[in-house]
């Protein structure tokens, strides 16, 4: 499958080559004045002391552009302006039509990547911040999976620490059913409250607590029992906000701090040996270079504290040397917010430190380049006022609730702009619009920026939203139903006439190559403002071009035009975890 950007530069590349002796790149770059920019005459000309609109005309001489493009002009210092011909287009469109996958092909250096998201912790509420990591992180395992690599979904939950001293006494004070039974509801939030008030208040109880947390780290029978109440019917529930959320995590992907500790001891035997650690105010730390406080000190990663227990830190460093070592990743992604950016550069420093990135050390079987190690970072979560989202009471919102509303709001506009709809199917249309216009509204935007959480805005039918998108693919769906064809299919180039049709085929035929950079970036706003870009040149070739009223080739081509859009929209939608309803 290829793009006419592919094309193009099959054909200038040679022509360029013969030019300069050696090989040279075209750079081939989407342009205001024509489709394409060739900017590789540019480069050239300097390298060898010539005029580059000589050179410029002499690579359009070798490369005999006549049946790809319809015009090809040099334009001041040596661009050359490409505009595509009308059949190349069509045929280009053709061969991606055909094509289930769009034209984006499976990636032929398939990679095993680590995805670490989410990550709530046991008998605490999920916050935004856990809800942004799901989100993001499951665009990241949809693309890369498409793609063709193999994805290991990691859900580091939070369970394990000094925190379970209380949380265990506090379950067995208001008996294990009750507690069961308030964790899996989804009354975290509380539960974890009035183990921190006892906690606060009561001498004996934090005596007790801290007996519960040796006992749990020495593996008493009867604590770990209770450990495990807790965090099964904590992961009960998470498990129904993933469901709520229509995520791909399920519960083989947990995979939380306490699955480390067997290597936390090796962990600190093997940086010791490496002569990582040492040891400051009674605690073992590792130095990482580069990293200093703001009195230009250098920065502890604490791995193990004063009073001999570990911490997060140890853990994820633990938890990296697994992933480097024995998965033998290529890759590892962590979504995680921008405040943990410190921590995990210190880990990952760390880690380059010990040795564990290297390829020969992995597999040696792959003598290739060292793991890419990635924060995925996001920011914060801000509500309408502008601060850090969180419920009048000064708890953070309660994530459930969040969905609820915004699932609720949905079905109103639903019900009022389509009323024939029956009820199932406008229930399902409501939850396929809310919870889409929750997770657009976070992957629209700059990751590493806040974003504001507004359900107007994020639910209007206008703008780039979910719902918009969502409605320029059910439009198009309806022109298929209307026109009664099974799916269309090419038999021959597309017939690329009018301004609006050329506008279409450029978005769809660039669908791959987006593909390509979000894989790398992960950056999915990208992804968004293409589909969004896709979607409002859609409705500008509805408004020109009749699609049902033409006849002949020109209304075969243009249901073909309607078919791949859709399937775009759709294929697009689903990377970025939203669904595309067939009608709304
Ligand atoms: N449980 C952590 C939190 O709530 C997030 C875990 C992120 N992943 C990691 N490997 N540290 O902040």
């Amino acid at each position: 499958m290829t793009t006419p950007e592919k094309l193009l530069i099959e054909r200038l590349a040679p022509a360029f080559a013969r030019v300069a002796g050696t090989p040279a790149d075209p750079t081939i770059r989407p342009s205001r004045h024509a489709d394409f920019q060739c900017d590789g005459a540019l480069a050239l000309g300097r390298r060898l002391g010539r005029d580059a609109r000589e050179i410029a005309a002499e690579v359009l001489r070798y490369a005999a552009l006549d049946d790809l493009c319809s015009a090809a002009e040099i334009s001041g210092p040596g661009f050359v302006n490409l505009t595509l011909a009308p059949t190349a287009l069509g045929r280009s469109l053709a061969g991606i039509a055909a094509d289930e996958r769009l034209g984006v092909p499976r990636t032929d250096r398939p990679e095993t990547i680590v995805v670490d998201y989410s990550g709530p912790n046991t008998a605490k509420e999920m916050h935004v911040g856990h809800l942004r990591s799901t989100i993001i992180g499951d665009a990241a395992v949809r693309v890369l999976e498409w793609q063709g690599h193999t994805v290991l979904r990691r859900n580091h939950l939070g369970d394990w620490g000094t925190p379970f001293g209380m949380l265990i006494e506090h379950l067995l004070d208001i008996g294990e059913t009750e507690a069961a039974h308030e964790l899996s509801v989804g009354d975290l939030t509380g539960f974890y409250q009035a183990a921190r008030r006892a906690f606060d208040a009561d001498e004996e109880f934090r005596v007790r607590s801290r007996e519960r947390v040796v006992a749990l780290q020495a593996g008493d029978p009867t604590t770990l029992r209770l450990w495990r109440v807790l965090v099964t019917e904590s992961k009960k529930y998470f498990m129904a906000v993933y469901a709520r959320l229509g995520v791909r995590l399920t519960a083989d992907d947990f995979v939380g701090e306490s699955r480390y500790n067997d290597r936390l001891a090796p962990l600190v035997a093997e940086l010791a040996e490496l002569g990582l650690l040492r040891e400051s105010a009674g605690a073992q730390c590792v130095f990482p270079a580069g990293f200093v406080n703001r009195d230009g000190e250098p920065l502890p990663l604490i791995v193990r504290k004063s009073d001999g227990g570990f911490g997060y830190a140890a853990t994820d460093l633990a938890t990296l040397r697994h992933r480097l070592q024995d998965l033998a990743a290529d890759r590892l992604l962590y979504v995680v917010g921008t405040p943990q950016s410190g921590h995990l550069e210190m880990v990952f420093t760390t880690g380059r430190d010990a040795g564990w990135h290297d390829a020969t050390a992995r597999d040696a079987d792959r003598p290739s380049a060292p793991a890419r190690i990635e924060h995925v970072e996001f920011g914060y979560v801000l509500g309408s006022d502008g601060k850090i989202l969180r419920t009048r009471a000064g708890a953070s919102i309660k994530l459930v609730d969040l969905l609820d509303e915004a699932v609720s709001r949905a079905a109103a506009t639903i019900a009022e702009k389509n009323p024939d709809l029956d009820a199932d199917a406008r229930a399902a249309v409501a939850r396929a619009v809310g919870i889409g216009a929750v997770k657009y509204a976070d992957l629209s935007g700059d990751r590493r920026k806040d974003y504001r959480f507004d359900y107007d805005r994020m639910l209007s039918f206008d703008g780039n939203t979910a719902p918009y998108l969502q409605y320029a693919h059910a439009r198009a769906r309806s022109i298929l139903r209307r026109a009664g064809a099974e799916a269309p299919r090419a038999t021959g180039p597309l017939v690329i006439g009018e301004p609006a049709e050329r506008a279409l085929a450029l978005r769809l035929l660039a669908f791959p190559d987006v593909i390509a950079e979000v894989g790398e970036s992960l950056d999915f706003h990208r992804l968004a403002l293409h589909l969004f870009e896709l979607a409002t040149t859609v409705t500008g070739f509805y408004e020109n071009c009749p699609v049902l009223r033409s006849t002949g080739e020109i209304r075969h081509s243009r249901l073909i035009l309607c078919d791949l859009t859709a399937r775009t929209l759709a294929r697009g939608l689903d990377l970025l975890g939203i669904e595309a309803p067939e009608r709304m």
